[in-house]
């Protein structure tokens, strides 16, 4: 049988994949800090819940003693638990949050690698790091924080894939677009935030609006990312990384030089009153 640890498969995505996996027959070890959410993960056969916070490291050593309970080898660690965040990066709370989803986003995958490590080696098994499309199209304004903590992780991620090729465990990024879970629902909330206490960006925020519903409209079902991650874990020699559901109108921005989105921008905020 093979064995996956998790974090946030208390989340959208997780969840998704978490059953996706357990259907196939694997046991996975789902970790999140919900209580609610592990109780309800805990009546799914195979999967075996794991209270953990990925920023305390008692709790992520914890975590590893429940899964030594049941065994000394993992087939792979997927890195899910991860917070976004809209916000401005000089107004309101902006250090805070960049510090938070950094502790969340990036430390505790590094922390966890570094801590369940032994278990994937032993295993002779892979490690999965999720990124995101924020973290390799153009920066969009308002989401600093999150483009901040997702560069981070795809730097830090290429620099482990290479230092494990040298112990044979691969290391793949996963780059999801928008998907609709809790995490999208957050953006909504984050911008009614932002709006109401913004001193300077009110006109600009609020013709952004309408552009930012569409493309969370477009966000795709969590199962099709689901497909890709057992994509990702069954295969014989799986890939460097996994774009998946990446947003069309975005992608296009892609092909234009940096002034030239930085004019988009421009003509978006032209004449906006604060
Ligand atoms: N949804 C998208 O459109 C999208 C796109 C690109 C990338 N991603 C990435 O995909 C990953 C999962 O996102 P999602 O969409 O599934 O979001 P979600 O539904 O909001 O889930 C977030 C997960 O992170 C966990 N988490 C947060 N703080 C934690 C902590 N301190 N310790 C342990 N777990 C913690 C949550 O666990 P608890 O609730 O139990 O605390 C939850 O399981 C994130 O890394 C996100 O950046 C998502």
């Amino acid at each position: 049988m093979k064995q996956a640890f998790f974090t946030g498969a208390t989340g959208g995505l997780g969840e998704a994949c978490v059953r996706a996996l357990a259907a196939r027959g694997w046991r996975v070890f789902a970790g999140g800090t919900n209580p609610g959410k592990l109780a309800a993960l805990a009546t799914i056969p195979n999967v075996v819940p794991v209270a953990v916070d990925v920023t305390d490291e008692a709790s992520l050593r914890a975590a590893l003693q429940t899964v030594r309970a049941h065994t000394d080898r993992l087939d792979a660690v997927v890195n899910f638990a991860g917070l976004t965040a809209f916000g401005s990066l000089i107004e309101g709370d902006a250090v805070a949050q960049c510090e938070k989803l950094l502790a969340i986003n990036v430390m505790g995958t590094v922390r966890v690698n570094a801590v369940f490590f032994d278990l994937v080696e032993a295993g002779r098994g892979r490690i999965v790091n999720c990124s995101s499309s924020a973290a390799w199209m153009t920066a969009q304004p308002f989401a600093g924080a999150y483009v901040l903590s997702k560069r981070a992780i795809e730097g830090y991620t290429d620099s482990l894939r290479r230092e494990l090729l040298f112990v044979g465990i691969p290391v793949v990024k996963l780059q999801p677009g928008s998907f609709r879970t809790g995490l999208t629902g957050e953006i909504d909330v984050g911008f009614a935030r932002v709006l109401s206490q913004t001193v300077r960006y009110r006109g600009v925020l609020t013709r952004m609006k309408p552009l930012m519903d569409q493309t969370l409209r477009r966000s795709g079902d969590p199962a099709w990312l689901a497909r890709v991650v057992v994509r990702a874990l069954e295969a014989k020699r799986p890939r460097a990384r996994y774009r998946v559901g990446s947003d069309p109108l975005l992608c296009l921005m892609e092909l234009l030089p940096e002034a030239w989105v930085d004019a988009v921008y421009r003509l978006l905020g032209r004449g906006a009153k604060g």
